[in-house]
């Protein structure tokens, strides 16, 4: 049996199967019609992302047409779909995490996609045997959703002779054992992740999907401020939103390493919020556009 695809035509891809005894063609929606439009849907409120949203449509396509071949008799494939997320601070890493358990979950990828977070503290015990006992117990609290591991590097930190050892051998057997309906997502700070993976060769190629959650510039980071205060329903004044935009040149200029993007971003709005709140109340009376506007003074960057 052959696949084949033909071509497009009216967001629709063509694809030839072809038996010994007929040819049959498939239409399926391409990946900028229907499908995929769930995804796009689920991720609107993140600002930029594109490789992320690129791969999760690959892997619906290859889980789609995985349905089609199934159907057809062909050879069920399974995808591996462990992840490693390396971004600095408030880049997103978490929350796209999440966001992917419901994803999986919608796309039928996933049977139940629930989303298990765990730490070192989670999955390394205190003497022999205990260690490999406790991940293999968050392993199958997590099976049906995703779990995600931050800080996965905390599992290196004490050499050879720790227990963290112990930790990622377990995790690493499970993964090649379990990845039908499971996904394992290792999440740290880039640097950090970097030299993890050099300590333990051999752990990088297990994982198809290597991500970078990039810093943001300023012009991302005012598209968020802008996102979560309509999220919120607030607007910014013309003077707010030139503040912002200043404070966050000055701000990326200063290339602080712990300058924490778009959750610096959140608790300035959020802050903003409070204060506007607090002027309102000291004030005589306000009107409905006051209780929607965020002003320079209620955004006090320092
Ligand atoms: N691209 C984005 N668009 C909109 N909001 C974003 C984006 N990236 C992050 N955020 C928001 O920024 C906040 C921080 O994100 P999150 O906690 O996921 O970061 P993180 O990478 O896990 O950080 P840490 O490494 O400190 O754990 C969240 O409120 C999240 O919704
Ligand atoms: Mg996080």
């Amino acid at each position: 049996m052959v696949a084949q695809v033909q071509g497009y035509k009216n967001g629709k891809i063509n694809i030839i199967l072809q038996d010994r005894s007929k040819t049959e063609t498939h239409s399926v929606q391409s990946i900028d019609s229907s499908p995929f439009k769930h995804i796009d849907h689920e991720f609107a409120s993140f600002v930029g992302m594109k490789t992320l949203k690129k791969s999760i449509k690959e892997v619906y396509a290859n889980y789609l047409i995985n349905e089609k071949r199934k159907d057809m008799g062909l050879r069920d494939s399974k995808q591996v779909l462990h992840m490693l997320f390396k971004g600095n601070p408030g880049t997103g890493k978490t929350t796209v995490a999440r966001k992917l358990a419901k994803i999986y979950y919608d796309m039928n990828i996933l049977s139940k996609g629930h989303f298990i977070e765990a730490e070192r503290a989670d999955l390394v015990g205190e003497y022999i045997g205990q260690t490999a006992q406790k991940t293999r117990a968050i392993i199958q609290k997590a099976m049906g959703g995703i779990l995600f591991i931050d800080e996965a590097y905390s599992l290196a930190r004490g050499g050879e002779k720790d227990f963290g050892k112990e930790a990622i051998d377990t995790i690493v057997k499970h993964m090649e054992d379990n990845h039908d309906d499971f996904v394992l997502i290792l999440a740290g700070y880039p640097y950090e992740m970097d030299r993890f993976l050099t300590f333990n060769p051999g752990l990088e190629s297990r994982f198809p999907f290597i991500l970078d959650f990039d810093d943001y510039e300023v012009g991302q980071l005012m598209e968020i401020a802008h996102r979560m205060a309509d999220e919120r329903e607030y607007k910014l004044s013309r003077e707010a939103e030139w503040e912002l935009r200043n404070h966050l040149f000055k701000k990326l200029n200063e290339k602080t390493r712990n300058f924490s993007n778009a959750r610096y971003v959140r608790n300035v709005i959020e802050r903003a919020i409070r204060l506007q709140a607090v002027r309102l109340l000291s004030q005589s009376s306000y009107t409905n556009k006051d209780l929607v506007l965020l002003t320079g003074s209620d955004l006090q960057l320092e």
